[in-house]
């Protein structure tokens, strides 16, 4: 059986202090989403994926394996790129109805992402994986490796990872998305649809307590990896649609005026003041695409579950040699 590799390029715990105090210098306090995933967050949020509140996983998944065979004739022949992998369970259909030249996983969890090529791996022996540890919003470019060598590359960003960053942050993203793709590349992005407010604030506040305790295992993390002395019982988990900008707002809301300790620095919290540890933007079709355009991408194909409540858009370079169009 061929062995995944996995390269390592996790942020250093000095970028992390930097990034971790101008966020908690922000008004309002927020900090980088993907400080939620250590170990345990990562397992807190596969954790979020199992619960009744939270569709999104599950529709996702229920689309890729019924439409696996379509999505794989229209990306084409390539090596298949996953931003933000995580236990990369979502891919498999995809794998086996594509058959790429080679599979490449990137995430921050670096534990997690070699047990996921891992086992990805034994499913899937024919098929080259390759790991790469790091915060892909902060990647230039890929490492240099045989496996990419000469290959067209079709990026893969599923779970409406994407709404997690300001709509800004989000055509920047893309815009590197198409640099790291090159301009034959392709992206297949999975977006969540706006809802009635009660099913997302729902899933976003599970009543099992799952996405709190993700939310709150932030603290954890800061305390352990910069010196932090949080008191997570010191915060509560709020979780609030806010309509105007169409998204969920994740926070810790300091219980009492209180500081704390991090990365070498006092920080003051008022009582009711949120650390704003997430958002999630959920975009209409036409809104994504949109969005897509101005980052230099043109869609050329989607696929929706029967409910539409979420959409898997194809998407090619907007100066690319054009496909055929089939919005
Ligand atoms: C990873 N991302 C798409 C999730 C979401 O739905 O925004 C993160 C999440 N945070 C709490 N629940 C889910």
């Amino acid at each position: 059986m061929r062995r995944q590799q996995l390269i390592d390029l996790h942020p250093q715990p000095a970028d992390m202090a930097q990034l971790v105090s101008e966020g908690m210098a922000s008004d309002p306090r927020r900090l980088p989403a993907w400080l939620l995933y250590d170990a345990e967050g990562s397992r807190l949020f596969e954790a979020i994926g199992e619960q009744p509140e939270y569709g999104l996983t599950r529709i996702e998944t229920a689309l890729l394996e019924a439409r696996s065979p379509e999505l794989a004739a229209a990306l084409g022949p390539g090596v298949l790129v996953e931003f933000g992998a995580g236990n990369a369970r979502k891919v498999g259909p995809l794998l086996t109805a594509l058959r790429p030249a080679a599979y490449v996983a990137l995430d921050i969890s670096g534990n997690h992402l070699d047990a996921a090529c891992r086992a990805l791996q034994e499913r899937h022996p024919s098929v080259p994986v390759l790991g790469i540890c790091c915060d892909y919003t902060r990647l230039e470019e890929l490492p240099p490796h045989p496996l990419l060598n000469g290959q067209r590359l079709l990026g893969f960003y599923p779970g409406g990872s994407l709404g997690n960053f300001d709509p800004p942050e989000a055509r920047l993203l893309l815009r590197q998305f198409a640099r790291l793709l090159g301009r034959d590349g392709r992206l297949l992005i999975g977006i969540d649809q706006p809802k009635a407010v009660d099913r997302l604030e729902a899933a976003y506040d599970d009543r099992a307590g799952i996405s709190a305790a993700f939310a709150l295992n932030l603290l954890r993390r800061l305390n352990r990896d910069l010196a932090g002395d949080f008191d997570p019982a010191a915060f509560r988990y709020r979780a609030r649609w806010q309509p105007d900008r169409s998204r969920i707002e994740m926070a810790l809301v300091s219980r009492r005026p209180q500081q704390v300790r991090l990365a070498g620095r006092t920080w003051m919290f008022a009582e009711g003041e949120p650390l704003i540890t997430e958002y999630s933007y959920k975009y209409t079709a036409a809104a994504f695409l949109q969005l897509a355009g101005e980052a230099g991408w043109h869609g050329t194909a989607r696929w929706s579950d029967p409910a539409g409540d979420l959409s898997l858009h194809l998407l090619r370079q907007a100066d690319s040699e054009a496909a055929p169009d089939r919005r």
